[in-house]
């Protein structure tokens, strides 16, 4: 990707203020732990593991602007950073999968250690949850591109690209590979609203890498499947149940029973980090609400009558029954999920 969407140098966090696009690339920094929850909060930095890149890299700043001057003071910063960033969004478990490693690093590793280098040994373990990230997106798209063939038509809903991965996406890799072994496809892009990843990065990203990309209204899906203009939908994911449910962005559960009722193989793309393995199935994975004027003022114009009432959960949850295949950094899991995915946590699947 040309573009990073998080960078870390001279222990300054900088991201990619994503709420800009396509209109505007524009890097901010984040010099403090609020700036980082309210950019996680608003969607500048956003996608399951993004969240969790960016808030390693807040427990720092949180740390690092507090001036700590012993091992006790960064111990106690890092906690109530950690407790205060995993207020800002609850679906994606990846924010409180990186959190939890920051905490355990810092715990485990105080003792005899001084203030500077407990903080040198927490951006060591940030970047390595970026790096491993990065290189889990890569194998997700090896063992995905198989899935694509010549000359198909393959949806995908909201984005799951380098934009909300740090580098090369989860839904997105199995079609960045495929495209760079010269296979030629098409993707159909669902703008996703209501605030349109979809359209505004999805899109956006294919098109910078020269992907053939077709811009759709999430109502059209159904449509264009029976039209047999699609052949594949692969989705991210903000977090897997044990038995394989799975939260993504909404509106990706009504395009999984399109799926079902046109016979189109639906895949999840999603790297360990997205696996919750403490909960048994979707019914427990928590739904963001988000403000109304989201929906009856999204980009600034009104677009609903004043007062009028709004229902706006940012997330559903797909039933493991509608799920083709799980596509990991190991492979793809096939149903039945409860025992693929339990066999994949036996071989390291969950960190
Ligand atoms: O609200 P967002 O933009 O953070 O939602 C993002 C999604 O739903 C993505 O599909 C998901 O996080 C996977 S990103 C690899």
């Amino acid at each position: 990707m040309a573009l990073q969407a998080l960078q870390w140098n001279e222990r300054r966090l900088t991201v990619l203020d994503q709420t800009l696009l396509p209109a505007e690339v524009k890097y901010i920094p984040l010099p403090s732990a609020t700036d980082v929850w309210e950019a996680i909060k608003v969607l500048r930095v956003r996608g399951a593991p993004l969240i969790g890149v960016s808030a390693a890299f807040g427990v720092i700043v949180g740390v690092l602007e507090r001036h700590p001057a012993d091992v006790q003071a960064v111990l106690q910063a890092v906690r109530e950073t950690a407790e205060y960033l995993a207020t800002s969004r609850p679906t994606a478990v990846n924010l409180f999968w990186a959190l939890e490693r920051m905490q355990r690093v810092a715990t485990g590793e105080a003792a005899g250690s001084d203030a500077e280098r407990l903080i040198t040994r927490l951006e060591s373990e940030a970047r390595a949850i970026y790096d491993e990230e990065a290189a889990r997106c890569r194998a997700i798209g090896a063992h995905g591109e198989a899935l694509i063939r010549e000359g198909d038509g393959v949806l995908t809903h909201c984005n799951a690209g380098g934009l909300a991965t740090g580098e090369y996406g989860t839904a997105l890799a199995p079609m960045f590979r495929a495209w760079e072994l010269g296979r030629r496809f098409q993707v159909f892009a669902d703008e996703t609203r209501p605030l349109l990843q979809g359209a505004r990065l999805t899109a956006w990203e294919l098109a910078q890498e020269g992907i053939d990309v077709t811009l759709i209204c999430d109502n059209m899906a159904a449509q264009v499947m029976r039209e047999g203009r699609i052949q594949l939908v692969i989705v991210g994911a903000d977090r897997i149940a044990s038995n394989g449910d799975t939260a993504n962005k909404i509106g990706t559960y009504g395009v999984a029973v399109s799926a079902k009722a046109h016979g189109v193989p639906f895949y999840v793309a999603a790297p360990s980090s997205t696996f919750d393995l403490a909960i048994e199935s979707g019914a427990a994975i928590p739904i963001e609400q988000r403000d109304s004027s989201e929906i009856t003022c999204g980009f600034g114009r009104p677009t609903a009558p004043g007062g009028v009432k709004v229902y706006n959960p940012a997330f559903d949850v797909t039933p493991a029954e509608l799920i083709a295949g799980i596509i990991t950094e190991q492979g793809i899991l096939r149903p039945p999920y409860s025992q693929s995915i339990a066999a994949a946590a036996g071989r390291n699947l969950h960190v």
